[in-house]
């Protein structure tokens, strides 16, 4: 039997579904917003509740939709005639570029529309009023379009680090309708090529280098291995513009190559003062694509669209981030991510505020950082990841009361949060006067999906909240019946209705789009009513009593490094690019700081002597093939890998081994003895180098024992 017959009766048997775990945490207590946030809150009326019930779906999304500016207004909310392809304001046409720019010139132009701090206290931070942003987004959408030939509809790849450039290069994009698709610059050039290929790019736009930990960093040389990688799988780039970080001084080994490679600084010159009309744009064409790892294959590409996103993203800005004009916004996030697009960009800049952007890392050159920006800028509102509180208090446990600043707001994103760690964000960071929020939600969903609105709904450690406005999920088990509130039993979250802001499709794969988030629970294919088909977010989560979910992490074989989703088909594949690698599984592994971190097991090809010499070509395999990011903890050189008699590697057992949990029932395995081998070589390993696990949480446990089920 092969691994394709892995549902035979053995895997089955093995198999502890989601919906079966029992989870037994204690539930926290509620904390309550402080008065003085709540009198200047967005949304301080309870009867908020009331506009956005199910009888008054889809319409009351027309409140979100109002908060733009529309050159033609929509007639049709809601079109469900092509199930699960919504559609949003449909007739309603408008630009994005324009909502996040031109329309506060006449109201805002001398506010900061960004703040930009380099990573090197020496250098001075760069203020981008309004204005200035209006000026600087026409010279480039000038470029882009006369320059590069870009026009509406085209994809241009951006593999840019956090500079003011980036949100411009997006704005610029946006204004003619061009669709961007923004790579995580810390992503290797093989994995930009890739997406510059799935995309069918013809431009790439990047930039010299830039500084991470004192640093200056060579990311030019990306460019030349995605243009490679980009040819290889057939897509030809003409043109890679890149920005130069000291301008005038390039610092790049690579050279530049002639009649493909332009500095941006010289050919701008030519598009100086130009103006460019924003294009009037359908509210469904689509804004920007945002490459996101799932369970099988390439990362796929979520395509977002104008109308639908910008209004969520406004919507959920100004009532969850709480966000007025005249606040000073710091997402300490990456603009590469969702949580960056949806977040630094186009929600706070589409509300007229001041967003910050950070070049580094949040603890350069030591712990304070991040507070004396926080007091130096008057940051008000500070939204960051779990890992990154993490890190900093580690780092820094005191650091805060060290610094004179104050926020209102303060949001956890992107990973479950201990409730120790969030008290200390809420006692030591917030100093006991902010509120957080703990937003739940993915690329896919392009806004917030769970989260307390901030001033009318206590919070609770460790638990997201109910759900945001306009949104009804479920919980199902994996039969499709429901997993009732206060049960105590986990299962998968399911949001049953559509909302503005969720993904159109996967770019170039409508097949999998529908396969991957709405087979599995829907109703009947042919229904055109949206009842039928419940979103499935692939991820576990439990809904207390009173109606709080608290999110436990993927279902499928995603692993979520320090905020990051890596796929393990990712890892694997890019594993077995070593010659002498015959097999290979990745698994989590608690990690105190990025939440879990990457173990890879390998079986080599026979003849093959295991050395570090292997274990570092694989890792460097996948620092290539993927980025740094996803660089695996350790490599585990092992005799073979255990199986199920229908040849599925069973990742539960070692994923067991590595976290010294219990490997579980290995009487079905074809080949138990190998387990007790492994796991004494693995351990013995470990104990010597001090990475024996502190005792993990049931929660902990269960998480694991579910891992790699998703197959
Ligand atoms: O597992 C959930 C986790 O992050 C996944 C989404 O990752 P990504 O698409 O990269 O988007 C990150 C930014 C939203 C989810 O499927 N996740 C996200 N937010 C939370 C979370 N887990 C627990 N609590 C959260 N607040």
């Amino acid at each position: 039997m092969t691994a394709d017959d892995a549902q035979g009766p053995e895997a089955e048997e093995l198999e502890v579904s989601e919906a079966q775990i029992a989870v037994h945490w204690k539930e926290e207590e509620f904390y309550y917003p402080p008065p003085r946030f709540i009198g200047q809150a967005n949304a301080s009326d309870p009867a908020i509740r009331e506009r956005f019930t199910e009888d008054k779906f889809p319409e009351c999304f027309k409140e979100y939709a109002d908060l733009l500016t529309w050159d033609e207004y929509w007639h049709t909310t809601l079109d469900t005639s092509n199930p699960p392809f919504w559609r949003w304001f449909v007739g309603g046409r408008l630009n994005a570029s324009f909502n996040c720019v031109d329309r506060h010139l006449r109201t805002r132009p001398n506010q900061g529309a960004l703040i930009w701090v380099p990573e090197l206290e020496s250098d001075e931070t760069v203020v981008v009023t309004y204005r200035d942003l209006y000026r600087r987004v026409n010279e480039t959408a000038a470029m882009l379009r006369d320059f590069c030939g870009l026009k509406t509809g085209d994809r241009v790849t951006l593999h840019m680090p956090m500079v003011p450039e980036l949100p411009i290069l997006m704005l610029a994009c946006a204004r003619l309708g061009v669709i961007h698709s923004q790579v995580f610059a810390g992503f290797s050039g093989a994995a930009c090529g890739g997406r510059i290929s799935d995309s069918q790019s013809r431009v790439l736009i990047t930039m010299d280098g830039y500084y991470r930990n004192g640093d200056l960093l060579d990311h030019r040389v990306k460019a030349d291995e995605a243009v490679a990688r980009a040819k290889e799988e057939g897509q030809e780039v003409d043109k890679v513009l890149v920005y130069q970080r000291h301008p005038g001084r390039y610092t790049s080994k690579n050279p530049m190559v002639a009649g493909r490679d332009f500095f941006v600084d010289e050919v701008m010159a030519s598009y100086e003062g130009q103006l460019v009309d924003p294009v009037s744009l359908p509210a469904e064409a689509p804004l920007f694509i945002m490459y996101s790892s799932g369970t099988t294959g390439r990362p796929k590409g979520c395509q977002h669209s104008i109308g639908g996103y910008l209004s969520y993203v406004t919507g959920t800005s100004k009532y969850y981030q709480d966000i007025h004009p005249e606040d000073t916004y710091w997402c300490a996030a990456d603009i590469g991510w969702i949580t960056g697009h949806s977040y630094i960009v186009y929600g706070p800049l589409s509300l007229g505020t001041t967003s910050v952007m950070y070049e580094g890392v949040p603890t350069y050159p030591d712990p304070g950082r991040a507070w004396r920006i926080a007091e130096r800028l008057g940051v008000n509102i500070f939204h960051t990841a779990p890992t990154t509180i993490r890190m900093l208090r580690k780092v820094g446990s005191d650091e805060p009361t060290k610094y004179d600043y104050h926020f209102k707001h303060m949001t956890t994103v992107g990973e479950p949060i201990e409730p120790d760690v969030w008290r200390w964000y809420y006692d030591v960071v917030g100093k006991g006067e902010a509120v957080i929020v703990d937003t739940w939600w993915q690329t896919e969903t392009g806004g917030f999906m769970g989260s307390t609105l901030p001033g009318l709904e206590p919070m609770k450690p460790g638990s997201c909240g109910p759900a945001a406005l306009g949104i009804y999920p479920v919980i199902y088990d994996e039969d499709g019946e429901e997993v009732p509130r206060g049960s105590g039993r986990a299962g998968n979250i399911c949001i049953r209705n559509p909302w503005p802001g969720g993904f159109q499709t996967v770019w170039g794969d409508p097949d999998r789009f529908v396969k991957t988030y709405y087979e599995k629970y829907n109703k009947d294919p042919e229904s055109t009513d949206w009842r039928d088909w419940p979103y499935f977010a692939n991820d576990g989560a439990t809904q207390a009593p009173d109606g709080y979910f608290r999110i436990l992490g993927r279902v499928d074989d995603v692993i979520n490094v320090a905020g990051h989703r890596l796929g393990t088909k990712e890892l694997e594949s890019a594993s077995v690019l070593v010659e002498e690698v015959a097999e290979a599984a990745a698994v989590p592994v608690m990690d105190e700081l990025r939440g879990r971190a990457v173990e890879m097991y390998i079986s080599l090809k026979p003849g093959v002597v295991a050395g570090p010499d292997v274990e570092e070509k694989i890792a460097k395999v996948i620092e290539n093939e993927i980025g740094k990011v996803a660089r695996p903890k350790n490599v585990w050189i092992v005799p073979d890998m255990p199986k199920t008699r229908s040849g599925k590697i069973m990742r539960r057992v070692i994923a067991g081994i590595s976290n010294f949990t219990d490997v579980g029932d290995i009487t079905t395995l074809a080949n138990p003895e190998v387990v007790e081998e492994i796991r004494v070589q693995v351990q013995k390993a470990k104990e010597a180098r001090g990475e024996v696990p502190r005792t993990l949480s049931e929660r902990e446990e269960e998480e694991l024992e579910a891992f790699g089920q998703a197959e």
